[in-house]
């Protein structure tokens, strides 16, 4: 379980497989606290089995971690063609400006290389960790562990790694190896080629702290009006749900601050822009899902976001 935690929930658990705390002492504004853990960092709780199964679903290059679970090439061409091709074009080729996924072998050292998942990418788990986790990019995690599979197997299909008849699951799926793997080399500076340590350690009495270290949480000294007076009521749902296609322009997005990009937009009204937001529009290959795909947000808060783009856009 340890091997898959992140470095702050770590931090967190003051070490896998902690005792129960028992002990707590008293609580100041922040987290509980303890002081008889002499070397632990003494905040928070110890995570529950259920709390850890939830964030672990991270897979190692050599497999460990895969989900028990299966899939074809066969039923992931279904999938593909319904969840991705919309985006990723149906021989992986990439519609608009989306990512190709297929294709671009040899192209590394030229010019301009074509990053792909056969040209590229190191490892098959990796695919199947970041489809599981962030795709399709408007419904990250929807899809079921076998699913995943065979969509995997089809995305390999695609750059012509694996054959029609293949059927993927969690003892094959690191057996099959991508061809750029080996470009791939550990970090050669000194301060992450330190060797772990995983028994016999020195213990924590030993370790010398040489700086402060910077509170888990930073102290935010603002109070509730003075952040209504300034921030825009449509700036957060802005960054959290719209950003991650209007700042850079993904497949073909107005880009937020671009005032020519929105200019012809406008001559319909804002009216007009506030109803394709919350309903969706499409023109030619750019797609905008309605409500940007967070079905769940509320006709104000996309309305609140749109002002706050054309605001920063004028
Ligand atoms: C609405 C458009 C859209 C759909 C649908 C979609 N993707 Fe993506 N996909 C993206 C975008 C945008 C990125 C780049 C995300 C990033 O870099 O943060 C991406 C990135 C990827 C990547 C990484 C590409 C790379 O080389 O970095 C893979 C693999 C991928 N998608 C697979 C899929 C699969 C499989 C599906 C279907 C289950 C799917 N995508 C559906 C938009 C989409
Ligand atoms: C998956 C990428 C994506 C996300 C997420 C996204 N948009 Fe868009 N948006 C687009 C694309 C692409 C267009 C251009 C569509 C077109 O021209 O047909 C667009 C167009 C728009 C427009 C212009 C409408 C018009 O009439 O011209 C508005 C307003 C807008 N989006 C608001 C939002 C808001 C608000 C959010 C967040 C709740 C959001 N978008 C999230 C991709 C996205």
């Amino acid at each position: 379980m340890c091997r898959s935690l992140s470095p702050l929930l770590l931090l967190w658990l003051a070490g896998c497989g902690a005792a129960q705390p028992d002990g707590v002492v008293g609580t100041h504004d922040g987290p509980s606290f303890r002081d008889d853990r002499v070397g632990h960092y003494a905040v928070g709780s110890v995570a529950s089995e259920a709390q850890i199964a939830a964030w672990d679903i991270d897979i190692r290059p050599d497999g460990m971690g895969l989900p028990v679970g299966s899939g074809s090439v066969e039923d992931g061409e279904y999938l593909y063609e319904e969840q991705c091709a919309e985006c990723h074009g149906s021989f992986g080729e990439g519609v608009g400006r989306y990512p190709v996924l297929a294709g671009g072998e040899g192209t590394l050292t030229e010019d301009r290389p074509e990053r792909t998942v056969g040209s590229y990418w190191p490892y098959t788990s990796t695919l199947f960790d970041y489809i599981y986790r962030a795709m399709p990019f408007t419904q990250p995690e929807s899809l079921t562990v076998d699913e995943t599979y065979a969509i995997t197997a089809y995305v390999l299909y695609l750059n012509d790694l694996i054959d029609d008849d293949v059927t993927l699951d969690q003892n094959n799926t690191a057996t099959i190896r991508l061809p750029n793997e080996g470009n791939f080399v550990p970090d050669p500076r000194p301060d992450v080629a330190n060797e772990r340590c995983m028994q016999d350690c020195r213990g924590g009495a030993a370790i010398e702290f040489h700086s402060e270290v910077a509170p888990l949480i930073p102290a935010v000294a603002v109070s509730a009006e003075a952040t209504a007076a300034t921030v825009h009521p449509g700036a957060e749902t802005y960054e959290q749900y719209c950003s991650i296609c209007h700042k850079v322009g993904v497949g073909g997005a107005p880009i937020v601050g671009e005032t020519q990009a929105w200019s012809g937009r406008l001559e319909n009204g804002v009216d007009s822009l506030i109803k394709n937001a919350l309903d969706g529009m499409s023109s030619g290959t750019a797609v905008m899902p309605p409500k940007g795909g967070f079905t769940h947000l509320s006709d104000e808060a996309v309305e609140q976001a749109v002002r706050f783009m054309l605001e920063k856009s004028s």
